[in-house]
């Protein structure tokens, strides 16, 4: 069977483009004993993979030639493994292709959808590995209570506008950072945030930088009690100079550095001061609590308490545009190519 496939052509050097990637075809072997031919629906596009590709991610590099990696919703066309059934959907490891034979160790790892809550994509987004980042971030990590002011960055994508969410329904006042007015008027009129903050309105970086610092002073006076941070870069250290007695600090990502960026240097007498936590977050190190994710975001999501949205490309061949787009931060949503 001919398959079509995308391929890393060169490790990207900074902001990844189209032509850093491939697309061709390969001929799909049959499944062997204990594998699992499957159909891709759907892709996730995620940011790890920008650091896998540079070699800097806790999993395996991703090298020039390689297939690009990722996880996909996928129909099962032809099982000789008992866990998986033809017809029946899952999310896998498949890469970016249009067909993949999964291994007993992907076939281990997949997840099935949950049938109750749609569109099937959400198991890749808010109901997959954003939303457990999200929900393992908020109630294993952050410790925030009714009242806590809570700021999240990168606030309407899938792991930013989840926990804003799950901190708003505990009670808590949120304060989106978020780059553009939509995204902004997104996460106050619909993720239903208090505020949100436009970090992108001026044109020189030193306006911008002086801009989110006053911005935070005036919508957290009292200081930010719980900050969940999916950039670093100064965005991190202007929220460190705004912190609140006892606040407590979740750094989740690194938009801000994924594409090559140098780190920004945290002046350590700010956590001192403010007798603030720090804890990185890993989701790998949750997966005990996916069943427990699925079903409070589930309820959520089905009582109209909990909003997403998915910024989709059609196509495999749209995926490496797509994913330039989502690692130059133009996304609106969780990003995904559907097939
Ligand atoms: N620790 C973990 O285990 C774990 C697991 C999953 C995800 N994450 C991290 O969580 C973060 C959010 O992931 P997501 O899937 O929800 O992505 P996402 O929010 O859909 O997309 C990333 C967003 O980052 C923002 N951003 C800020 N500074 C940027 C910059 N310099 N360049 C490009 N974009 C920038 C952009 O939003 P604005 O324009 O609004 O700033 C962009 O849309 C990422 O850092 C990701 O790596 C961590």
């Amino acid at each position: 069977m001919q398959i079509q496939q995308i391929t890393l052509r060169r490790t990207p050097e900074g902001q990844p483009t189209e032509a850093d990637f491939a697309l061709g075809t390969a001929e799909l072997p049959a499944a062997e004993g204990g594998q699992a031919r499957v159909r891709v629906i759907a892709l996730s596009l995620d940011p790890y993979l920008r650091s896998a590709m540079a070699g800097r991610h806790l999993s395996a590099a991703i090298h020039p030639g390689d297939v690009v990696r990722g996880e996909g919703l996928v129909e099962v066309l032809e099982s000789r493994h008992p866990r998986l059934q033809n017809g029946t959907r899952w999310v896998a490891a498949c890469g970016w292709r249009s067909h993949a034979v999964l291994d007993a160790a992907a076939i281990e790892a997949a997840r099935p959808v949950v049938a109750e809550v749609q569109p099937a994509t959400l198991a890749l987004g808010v109901l997959g590995m954003p939303g457990l980042t999200a929900w393992a971030g908020f109630t294993q990590l952050a410790h925030a209570k009714a009242g806590d002011t809570f700021v999240v960055s990168a606030a309407s994508g899938p792991v930013g506008a989840t926990v804003g969410q799950l901190a708003r329904l505990a009670g808590c006042r949120v304060i989106g950072i978020a780059g553009g007015p939509e995204k902004c008027a997104w996460s106050t009129g619909v993720a239903g945030f208090d505020d949100c903050i436009d970090y992108q309105t001026k044109d020189r970086a030193e306006d911008r930088a002086e801009d989110l610092r006053a911005a935070l002073r005036r919508h957290a006076p009292g200081g930010v009690d719980v900050y969940f941070d999916n950039v670093g870069g100064d965005t991190l250290l202007a929220v460190c100079e705004q912190l609140a007695p006892g606040a407590r600090i979740v750094l989740c990502g690194l938009m801000a550095q994924y594409n090559g960026a140098a780190p920004v240097p945290l002046n350590p007498g700010l956590i001192i001061r403010a007798r603030a936590t720090v804890r990185g977050l890993v989701v790998y190190d949750h997966w005990a609590h996916f069943d427990a994710m699925v079903t409070e975001i589930g309820a959520h999501i089905r009582a109209g308490r909990l909003h997403w949205r998915e910024d989709i490309a059609h196509g495999l061949a749209a995926a490496p545009a797509a994913f330039a787009r989502l690692m130059a931060g133009r996304n609106q949503g969780k990003a995904l190519v559907v097939l």
